[in-house]
């Protein structure tokens, strides 16, 4: 089956497959609203956080489109998860693939996000077979648009008031990057 090679050592970082035993750690991020606030969801309950974990310690399936996988980020040295990065097979026969990720608060600022998403954009193209990748966020979002940028990705498109967010007109930024590019830019 098609799917990462995890366990990934980058840096300062391990980057895993997650586990049953990751829900305190996955809540402890994913039930805050700061971490919620640019996804057009509420934060997640411990309950959904427990249906989430489940779904993605059941299976890696990468084969149609909506099949998404899930890195855990772990500072190297500590047994704790801090992060994710996220991958969706947007469209399984044009091999687009979206890339996302979140970062406990308490570790923001570090470059963690980067580096685990660098590790893993390049896994989608060596592994996944991604042709293209890219990456929806909210325009206020300020730290996902550095990433973005960092990451070399290009802003392919300005989404004017595209989407509610609550009462909110929320916009949105489409960032992009090929293989080709992605490889030409690391070589
Ligand atoms: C988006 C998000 C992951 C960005 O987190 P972040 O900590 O800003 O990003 P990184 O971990 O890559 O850290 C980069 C920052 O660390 C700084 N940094 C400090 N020490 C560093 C080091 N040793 N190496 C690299 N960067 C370092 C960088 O300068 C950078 O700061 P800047 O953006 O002010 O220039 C985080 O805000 C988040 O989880 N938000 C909520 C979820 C979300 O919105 N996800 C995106 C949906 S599209």
């Amino acid at each position: 089956m098609t799917t990462l090679s995890l366990p990934v050592s980058t840096e300062r970082l391990l980057l895993r497959r997650f586990t049953p035993d990751d829900l305190d750690d996955l809540y402890a991020y994913q039930g805050l609203p700061d971490v919620a606030r640019y996804l057009y969801r509420p934060p997640l309950t411990r309950e959904q956080c427990a249906q989430l974990l489940a779904r993605r310690t059941a299976g890696t399936a990468w084969a149609e489109d909506g099949d998404a996988l899930a890195v855990a980020v772990c500072p190297a040295g500590e047994a704790k998860v801090v992060g994710e990065v996220t991958l969706k097979l947007a469209g399984a026969r044009t091999r687009q693939v979206e890339i996302g990720w979140s970062l406990n608060p308490a570790y923001e600022g570090r470059g963690y996000a980067t580096e685990a998403a660098r590790a893993t954009a390049g896994s989608a193209f060596a592994e996944l077979g991604a042709h293209r990748l890219f990456a929806r966020l909210d325009v206020l979002n300020t730290g996902s648009v550095r990433v973005c940028e960092r990451l070399g990705m290009r802003r392919e498109a300005h989404l004017v008031e595209n989407d509610l967010d609550g009462e909110r007109w929320g916009s949105e930024y489409v960032y992009a990057t090929l293989a080709r590019e992605w490889k030409a830019g690391r070589t």
